[in-house]
């Protein structure tokens, strides 16, 4: 397969920042996904030993051993509000659950059948990349009434290369509106925001930290600079590693499953203390030899 990203729809990426590609996966095939995603739920999470991360984004990002060592695992993230003061549940595990990541592609086989489709290397050979490695794959669930905002970032600022490489790949398993918290993208926002930050590994203890790149911030967005990316279930969002985008707060009683990967280029300097390493050290997937 060569053709699954026209040159319109490569400029349209370069051009905006990001790209919708609808129908790529079938009704039956996100519903198999999410059914995955229980499964996984059901089968590898211990409660009784499961630290109680609660994850957010930005600089007060809850950072600990567990999250640490997630980068070639399957590890459960719960949202904030998900755990009472008691360290007990307050809802279902499926209804408390931000995210599952961040190996997903290689220890999920439903997962890794996904994130190996020849329509998505073509999509990757066909904005360019060379030797695309995938890391940072996840399920995100984004539960009705509890599912947080994911503040203005861009993904480069996780997964740095130098220069910048990171693409993401997110793919929604149910329709995502403005309603159930959709992706919202600055357009064009890759143009004059360099990576000015990135978050790597806090060397004086286990935890996380924002150091800064040298290159200057960019503007900070007005409300109107921002656009809701609404899309249905099976499409395709990909976006550029510089592309500054958020979601909101699912204030509906429906829940929001998606799944995403991120693509590196393999040639490119990935520096050791980026927050997410394999625990052995190796390279991360070629997405070409999957
Ligand atoms: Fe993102």
């Amino acid at each position: 397969m060569t053709d699954f990203i026209t040159p319109e729809e490569r400029a349209t990426f370069e051009r905006e920042g990001y790209l919708i590609k609808p129908n790529f996966l079938s009704a039956q095939e996100c519903a198999d996904l999410r059914k995955e995603i229980l499964n996984l739920i059901e089968t590898k999470l211990d409660l009784a030993t499961h630290p109680g991360t609660a994850f957010t984004t930005g600089d007060g990002q809850t950072s600990d051993a567990y999250f640490l060592n997630s980068g070639d695992k399957i590890a459960f993230f719960f949202e904030k509000g998900a755990i009472g003061p008691d360290g007990k549940l307050t809802v279902s595990k499926e209804n408390g659950i931000n995210k599952i990541g961040h190996a997903l592609h290689i220890l999920s086989e439903p997962f890794r059948k996904a994130t190996s489709r020849p329509e998505l290397k073509a999509l990757a050979r066909g904005i360019g990349m060379k030797d695309p490695r995938v890391l940072q794959s996840m399920a995100i669930l984004k539960p009705p009434r509890l599912g947080g905002e994911v503040v203005p970032h861009q993904d480069s600022t996780f997964l740095f290369t130098d220069p910048p490489s990171a693409i993401g790949v997110w793919i929604p398993l149910e329709d995502c509106t403005t309603e159930n918290g959709c992706l919202w993208f600055w357009p064009r926002s890759h143009h004059d925001h360099p990576i000015s930050k990135r978050m790597v590994r806090d060397p004086s203890k286990v935890g996380t930290i924002f150091i800064e790149t040298g290159e200057k911030e960019g503007p900070a967005p007005r409300d109107s600079d921002w656009v809701p990316v609404e899309v249905k279930a099976g499409d395709i969002v990909l976006i550029h590693g510089s592309s500054v985008h958020k979601s909101e707060h699912n204030h509906s009683d429906k829940t929001r499953y998606a799944y995403t990967f991120h693509m590196i280029e393999g040639g490119l300097p990935y520096p050791k203390n980026n927050w997410l390493q394999n625990s052995d050290g190796s390279e991360f997937t070629p997405l070409f030899e999957m």
